[in-house]
């Protein structure tokens, strides 16, 4: 068992241990006064998770009611959010009860988000399913829901209570999001830890489920460190977005049909390397996000790229902030004009 405090003003413990879903009624016991646990899940996580945490809670004592919406990121919208908050309603979930969010990232952005507004605020427990949300999204007080004009657009920071991590869930992900959420390591290594890079390089898809215990907690601990740090997302957190400024254009570039988010970061994280690092440690990189199946590039000329660049969110008026890792595991914030920007991929390399 591994516990890692998440020091920001509303405090928690992030909880990492296998098969922790069977006891999470006790763990659940002693940071929440609730009557009734409202579990929130999809019809997938649903189907192999609900019956241990409710039999867990309910031999703890809670009432347990149950949420399930379909699995997706198209679920993440206002619709669902409207009939979660309804079904609180009807079920007569009041502010000293609280919500627990079963599942991977969507489920964790929505109820978080249910939590940060139902009854102006109501206490929400996350337990992660899929390895982003292990690893990223269930830390951080990050919740939203996405627009028809795009992702995350509406949102609010709302703390977890308390995160239980269950390395063995990973076993039934489906690997395409294994894949998917092993481009978020990578990125951790590269922005934090060249000692955990240096285990991802010796590592591959088939045997890295043994060292999830101790790969998980070593990102939970990075993702605090910077969370404790800039709470509100207004400096430090911004490293998190290595290889992003280039993983969204290429996601864009392909209509969000052909990457998965993981992977746009994974072939914009080596597409950085490549023109600010030394040849020697991208092609460890390159090493690295192969073994997990991740790819290296794209086809998209990275000029067209860069000009989908110039429409990132995160740009702060005619300035554009990007992240290098030079070396691996130290992250840099860079901040330029588009045209500064653009001039790193005009070197020849
Ligand atoms: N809040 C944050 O800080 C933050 C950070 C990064 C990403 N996100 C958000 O996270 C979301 C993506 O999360 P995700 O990749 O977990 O997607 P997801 O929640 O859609 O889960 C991926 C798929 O795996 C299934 N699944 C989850 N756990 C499983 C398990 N143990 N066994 C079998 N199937 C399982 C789900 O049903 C789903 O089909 C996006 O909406 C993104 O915006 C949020």
């Amino acid at each position: 068992m591994t516990k890692i405090h998440v020091p920001v003003r509303d405090a928690y413990d992030v909880i990492i241990e296998r098969n922790i879903l069977k006891r999470c009624g006790e763990i659940i016991s002693e940071v929440s006064k609730a009557e009734t646990c409202a579990i929130i899940t999809d019809d997938n996580v649903d189907k192999l998770y609900s019956e241990t945490v409710s039999e867990s809670l309910k031999s703890n004592g809670f009432k347990v009611v149950k949420y399930v919406f379909p699995h997706g990121e198209a679920s993440k919208n206002a619709g669902t959010l409207t009939k979660i908050w309804s079904f609180l309603v009807q079920n007569d979930i009041t502010r000293s009860d609280c919500l627990i969010a079963l599942g991977g990232g969507v489920v964790g952005d929505i109820t978080g988000f249910a939590g940060a507004t139902f009854l102006r605020g109501i206490q929400y427990i996350q337990i992660p399913t899929s390895l982003l949300a292990q690893v990223d999204s269930s830390v951080g007080g990050k919740t939203a829901v996405d627009l028809p004009e795009g992702k995350n657009l509406v949102g609010a920071f709302k703390q977890p209570a308390l995160v239980l991590c269950d390395p063995e869930t990973l076993r039934t992900l489906p690997e395409k999001f294994l894949i998917d959420g092993m481009g978020e390591v990578v990125k951790y290594g590269m922005i934090a830890d060249e000692k955990l890079f240096d285990l991802l390089l010796n590592c591959n898809l088939e045997n890295v489920h043994e060292y999830f215990d101790t790969i998980i907690p070593i990102c939970v601990a990075i993702k605090k460190n910077v969370v404790a740090e800039d709470e509100l997302d207004t400096g430090l957190r911004m490293i998190l977005n290595f290889g992003h400024t280039i993983g969204h254009a290429i996601e864009a570039y392909y209509h969000y049909e052909t990457y998965t988010h993981g992977c746009a970061v994974s072939a914009g994280m080596c597409i950085m390397t490549k023109y600010c690092n030394t040849p020697e440690e991208y092609a460890k990189l390159k090493k690295c996000v192969e073994n997990y199946h991740l790819p290296t590039d794209t086809d998209a000329p990275i000029m067209e790229l860069v000009n989908l660049c110039g429409h990132d969110k995160k740009r702060a008026g005619q300035k554009l902030r990007w992240i290098t890792c030079n070396p691996i595991g130290k992250a840099q914030i860079q901040t330029g004009t588009i045209p500064e920007f653009r001039a790193i991929f005009e070197r020849e390399v």
